[in-house]
């Protein structure tokens, strides 16, 4: 059975462009037709400027959120990054595979990188091995697919690299995995910026619509987008950005082709309507078992425990073998 690995990180309130990128196909289909993993990847959140009773509240979220989006803690692993050792067991080994240059070229390092010094601060040496980390969380299960928007591509490409490298020089060890994005909404826009990608850790703004806002917060927020300055609805990504990531939410949402659905709008008005009521109902289901749930939480954390005694149990072998080819001697 193909096995799929994904993650997320509690860095900031979840997001439309998480939800529409990634979670709802895990749940939509990747639990269904393969061996699915899905992670809280909480060590990843401790890369930058951090408040620690954040991360712990944002992960509960996340779980609870996941669940609320479909997963079925019978169909898949459910679990938190920290809580199975193997991950960053497997990282520092995996960093002796890596280099330095490799790290450096990261976009999203980069990104991260530049923001933190233009606050004032100073870059986190995690930050800079964060894609190993990431390779570990995938490596360590034999995954054969990680379905992820857009914007993960690159260390997904990294991962492949370091996976052909160790089983070169150390003998066969891993998989090599591929990263797999979804048709439409791969990059779901920030909606007052619409050249930037919506993202959970940016300052909270009009342009970001977060999985728990309420419906009217939604409308408010869609109705405001900023849209360019022809009239005519039109799909055209780098001319018309604001209006072809509507359309693209809208397509993601309903069904449908982007470009096809443009046709039916007659003004940016009656699409920004369309759009608002699309996203309303999409999180509507979410929200209400997101309520239900966050009533029971000793069930979320039962879920995650037993996620974390699977996890454990599927990445320990191959751990063990990456340790024993690159040269460690084994526990006596
Ligand atoms: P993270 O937490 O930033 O995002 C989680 C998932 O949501 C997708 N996503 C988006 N998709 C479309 N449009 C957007 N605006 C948007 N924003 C986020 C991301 O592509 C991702 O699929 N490094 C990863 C977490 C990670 C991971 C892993 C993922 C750690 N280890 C192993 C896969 C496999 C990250 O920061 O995702």
């Amino acid at each position: 059975m193909t096995r799929v690995f994904s993650g997320i990180k509690p860095t900031g309130h979840l997001t439309l462009g998480n939800y529409l990128g990634a979670m709802r196909r895990w749940a939509a289909v990747d639990q269904h037709r393969a061996d699915g993993l899905f992670c809280i990847v909480d060590l990843h959140a401790l890369t930058v400027d951090h408040d620690p009773a954040r991360v712990r509240r944002l992960s509960r979220q996340a779980a609870t959120l996941l669940l609320a989006s479909g997963l079925d803690p019978e169909l898949c692993t459910l679990f938190v990054q920290s809580h199975v050792d193997e991950h960053t067991r497997l990282s520092y080994v995996l960093e002796c595979v890596a280099t330095d240059g490799e790290m450096r070229r990261m976009i999203q390092y980069k990104e991260k990188a530049a923001r933190e010094q233009g606050r004032g601060g100073s870059v986190r040496l995690s930050l800079l091995t964060y894609p190993v980390l990431m390779a570990a969380d995938i490596l360590a299960y034999g995954t054969d697919e990680v379905p992820v928007g857009d914007d993960q591509a690159q260390h997904v490409e990294l991962t492949r690299d370091l996976a052909v490298r160790f089983n070169q020089r150390y003998g066969q060890t891993f998989v090599v995995p591929r990263a797999t994005h979804p048709g439409v909404a791969a990059r779901v826009m920030n909606l007052q910026e619409p050249t930037s990608k919506m993202g959970k850790s940016d300052d909270a703004g009009p342009g970001i619509v977060y999985l728990l806002d309420e419906p009217d917060v939604v409308r408010k927020k869609v109705l405001r987008a900023v849209t360019d300055s022809g009239r005519e609805v039109v799909y055209d990504r780098e001319e018309r950005p604001g209006v072809a990531n509507l359309l693209e939410i809208l397509a993601a949402c309903e069904g449908g082709d982007p470009g096809e659905l443009s046709g039916a709008y007659a003004s940016y008005g009656a699409l920004k309507k369309a759009v608002a009521e699309a996203v309303v109902e999409v999180l509507r289901p979410v929200r209400e078992r997101h309520r239900e749930l966050c009533s029971d939480p000793a069930y979320v954390e039962g879920v995650l425990r037993k996620g974390a005694e699977r996890a454990r149990e599927m990445a320990r072998p191959r751990v063990d073998a990456a340790f024993r080819a690159i040269g460690l001697l084994p526990p006596v």
